[in-house]
């Protein structure tokens, strides 16, 4: 399959020495280092601020593909550019005006994405497609790292990629949840040019970093 760039969430890390682990999963090959940001209320659970971001920035030079899953999202985006964040990601529903959010997100000089829940459609991109970086498709409901994949997203994947395509626009389509070495190649194979992973990427500890990104890059 084709070679997608592995963004390992930290959720699944040891959050005691998540320093330890940033440096960890990059030296084992990450390209880009997925850091979940819930605020209890968007989401039912509580993860990181801005400080953590911070706090971890000196540990790799790798990007940092941080998934805003906080409402309203407008009032962070300074503080997460500041803190280090590379490409800023958001929800539709986290604010009234997605648009303004992803103008705001560019003029920091960040790359913006667009994340879409499994019940939000593809259609939600419609207007905002060439004016962002990256689409995150939610194979699961996001709150929590492993979870099951959910198969319906596949064809959204495929949906989009087909548009990304047709218009050549220059947009990664990312996909987070549930991704395994076998649903890591069904969203390869539907069009998914990036691939989020928590629980596979962390399995095992350390020792077993390396192996398992070469397995979701479908090296075996
Ligand atoms: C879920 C998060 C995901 C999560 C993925 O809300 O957005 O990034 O960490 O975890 P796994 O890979 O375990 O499903
Ligand atoms: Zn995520």
């Amino acid at each position: 399959m084709a070679q997608p760039i592995i963004s390992p969430s930290i959720l699944s890390a040891d959050f005691a020495k998540l320093g330890d682990e940033v440096r960890a999963i990059d030296q084992a090959g990450a390209d880009w280092i997925h850091i979940d940001v819930m605020d209890g209320h968007f989401v039912p659970n509580l993860t990181i601020g801005p400080g953590v971001v911070k706090a971890l920035r000196p540990h790799t030079s790798k990007p940092f593909d941080v998934h805003l899953m906080i409402s309203p999202v407008d009032n962070f985006l300074d503080a997460f550019a500041e803190a280090g964040a590379d490409i800023i990601t958001v929800h539709p529903e986290a604010g009234p005006h997605l648009h303004r959010t992803i103008q705001h997100v560019k003029s920091l000089g960040k790359k913006a994405g667009v994340s879409l829940n499994p019940a939000t459609p593809a259609k939600a991109l419609d207007y905002v497609l060439e004016d962002i970086d990256l689409v995150l498709v939610m194979s699961v409901n996001p709150g929590f790292g492993g979870q099951k994949f959910i198969s319906s997203q596949l064809r959204k994947i495929e949906a989009i990629a087909k548009r990304v395509a047709k218009e050549n626009l220059d947009v990664t389509i990312e996909v987070d949840g549930g991704i395994d070495p076998e649903t890591a190649r069904q969203a390869v194979d539907a069009g998914a040019t990036a691939l989020v992973a928590g629980t596979a990427a962390f399995r095992g500890g350390p020792n077993h970093y390396a192996a398992n990104i070469r397995a979701l890059r479908g090296e075996g």
